[in-house]
């Protein structure tokens, strides 16, 4: 079993080249992860977020109003100093998501109006300490917020086949998938050239919600991009996901806790 002091390493030695390639959001974040997020999200003045697995704080960047509260919790200290240092008027923490500790401190401080968790479930090898405290952490009516590599059109064929062989097998439109039903492990690349491979937790996507449902979270949207139903699109044409048009690399999804 990989655990998390593990995938932690690798986040601490790419923190500084992530934070490079990733500034304050890259074309896949803008094309695909910003624009649903600003959509689902329902901010109010006075309002207290919490981003978790927050990276150099580029959702916090893109959300930021200077009414709302915001704390980004991260485990990666080299990604959290570069959130400090692009952001220094929001407060950013150190904190292990699989960790259960964590969520006591940040209950105390609570309850939370928004919880987000953008493209971070997939680096964590136990989603049980996470999914455990998510409605404990939430007031009534307050909403949780995931984005993920799609676990059916990206995951498995971006992570094993794409970077990790150097192959495009998705062309033409066409993809061939692999892997899909069965919880497992990869480790590869999230980005082209990255200097260090990173761990990655394919979970099917009906395992994924039923880890959320269990804790009595209710399903209010169930979002899946594609590139040609988008207003924006920032991609380059020679972009893996420009010559896969009409398959959603992301899955967005919006649980409220009603109880
Ligand atoms: C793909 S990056 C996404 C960062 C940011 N949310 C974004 O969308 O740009 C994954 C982030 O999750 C963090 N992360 C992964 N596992 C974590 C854990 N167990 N606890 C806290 N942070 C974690 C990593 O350090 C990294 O910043």
């Amino acid at each position: 079993m990989i655990d998390s002091k593990i995938t932690q390493t690798v986040w601490e030695n790419i923190g500084v080249w992530w934070d490079d390639k990733v500034g304050d959001g890259d074309a896949f974040h803008r094309t695909f992860i910003f624009p649903i997020i600003k959509r689902l999200i329902e901010i109010e003045k006075g309002q207290k977020i919490l981003d978790l697995g927050c990276g150099n704080g580029s959702l916090i960047r893109e959300l930021y109003s200077e009414n709302v509260d915001f704390l980004g919790i991260d485990f990666s200290s080299s990604l959290l100093d570069k959130a400090k240092e692009r952001t220094p008027h929001v407060q950013f923490e150190l904190g292990d998501l699989t960790d259960d500790n964590l969520y006591q401190n940040l209950k105390n401080r609570g309850p939370w109006d928004s919880i987000l968790c953008s493209m971070v479930l997939h680096d964590c090898p136990d989603l049980k300490p996470l999914s455990e405290n998510i409605s404990r952490l939430l007031r009534i009516d307050g909403e949780f917020i995931f984005s993920i590599p799609h676990p059916c059109f990206n995951m498995p064929l971006y992570m094993s086949l794409v970077h990790k062989d150097g192959k495009l097998i998705a062309d033409g439109g066409t993809i061939t998938l692999t892997g899909y039903s069965q919880s497992q492990h990869f480790v590869g690349k999230g980005k082209p050239n990255q200097p260090i491979e990173h761990h990655n937790f394919h979970r099917p996507i009906g395992t994924l919600l039923k880890t959320f449902f269990d804790q009595g979270l209710v399903l209010t949207a169930y979002e899946e991009p594609v590139l040609r139903d988008l207003e924006h699109n920032y991609l380059t044409p020679e972009n893996l996901w420009s010559k896969l048009s009409e398959f959603p690399p992301a899955l967005i999804c919006k649980f409220k806790r009603i109880k």
